[in-house]
């Protein structure tokens, strides 16, 4: 009946009767694009439509770790653009907050590589940064640690590759390019995440890369799915027999706010968003 049809209000519902206590999220670039970072893959505006200067073979070549060796620069011009820093977390970020505050928050796993997450206040062990971040660097060859500050400095004020000292390999932030496995974090942490939640929410993701947008197929079948998404990705079930999948379309802060409305979270989303 009626009541078994998956919806935003009931799984509204569920998260205020207490249901949900185990709550994986996983975030991808459309979570920081009202920060004014642009995510990878919408047309036009995406990263992957603006790299012409840079004459790559192809767009995700700048982040492909044979193609880094052999030609640097790209990434390195990139690198200087794009290191975090200038940016304020989002509304969909400080709900992340307030899910943590609340002991909610099994784990996000996040795509991103701006660390927005910690900056909103979300604490660093329930955060996975599946694809790396810029604040450690190591060798690509002999992968020595290297000192972020000496990266940052030859990457952004000199604008060239940082050399290593111990091997002469060229070194870059820890962020995870095409040809590199992701962190042990991510390995560790995965399948004990997945066998535990009692929700997903996703948000703000194409489910492009692998093994990530595998996370939605690895939580149990009983598991709510909760899609926040400008456009409908991954496979969630529209059909008639769908029993557990919700998909809500639109900016995913304009999502969260009609969740923490219907949640009476709205002064706890705000202070979380201000503090
Ligand atoms: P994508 O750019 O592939 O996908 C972003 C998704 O967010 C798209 O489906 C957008 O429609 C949606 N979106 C954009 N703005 C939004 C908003 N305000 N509210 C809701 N949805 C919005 O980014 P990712 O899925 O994160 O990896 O990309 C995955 C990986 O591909 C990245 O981590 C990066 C990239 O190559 C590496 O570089 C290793």
């Amino acid at each position: 009946g009626e009541d078994n049809v998956p919806s935003i209000e009931n799984l509204a519902e569920g998260l205020k009767s207490g249901k949900y206590k185990r709550i994986v999220v996983l975030t991808g670039a459309g979570v920081s694009v009202a920060a004014g970072i642009p995510d990878f893959r919408t047309p036009g505006t995406g990263l992957y439509d603006n790299l012409e200067k840079y004459n790559l073979p192809h767009p995700t070549a700048v982040f492909d770790i044979d193609f880094y060796k052999k030609n640097p620069s790209p990434f390195v011009m990139l690198a200087s653009e794009i290191w975090p820093g200038r940016h304020l977390p989002t509304l969909t970020h400080a709900f992340l907050k307030v899910l943590d505050d609340k002991g909610l928050l099994l784990r996000n796993y996040t795509q991103n590589i701006d660390g927005l997450e910690v900056i909103a206040g979300v604490k660093e062990e329930s955060v996975i940064e599946c694809h790396g971040h810029f604040r450690t660097a190591r060798c690509t060859s002999c992968k020595s640690p290297m000192s972020i500050d000496f990266v940052s400095k030859s990457i952004i004020e000199d604008g060239v590759p940082p050399i290593c000292s111990k091997c002469g390999g060229i070194g870059k932030p820890d962020i995870v390019f095409f040809g590199e496995d992701l962190p042990n974090v991510f390995h560790n942490n995965i399948n004990r995440d997945c066998r535990q939640a009692d929700l997903l929410i996703v948000i703000g993701t194409s489910l492009a890369v692998q093994p990530v947008a595998s996370i939605p197929e690895f939580v149990s079948d009983s598991v709510p799915r909760v899609l926040l998404n400008r456009e409908h990705v991954g496979g969630w079930d529209r059909s008639d027999y769908n029993y557990r999948d919700v998909f809500v379309s639109g900016n995913c802060d304009d999502s969260v706010e009609k969740l923490c409305g219907m949640l009476e979270w709205s002064d706890e989303l705000k202070a979380a968003y201000e503090s």
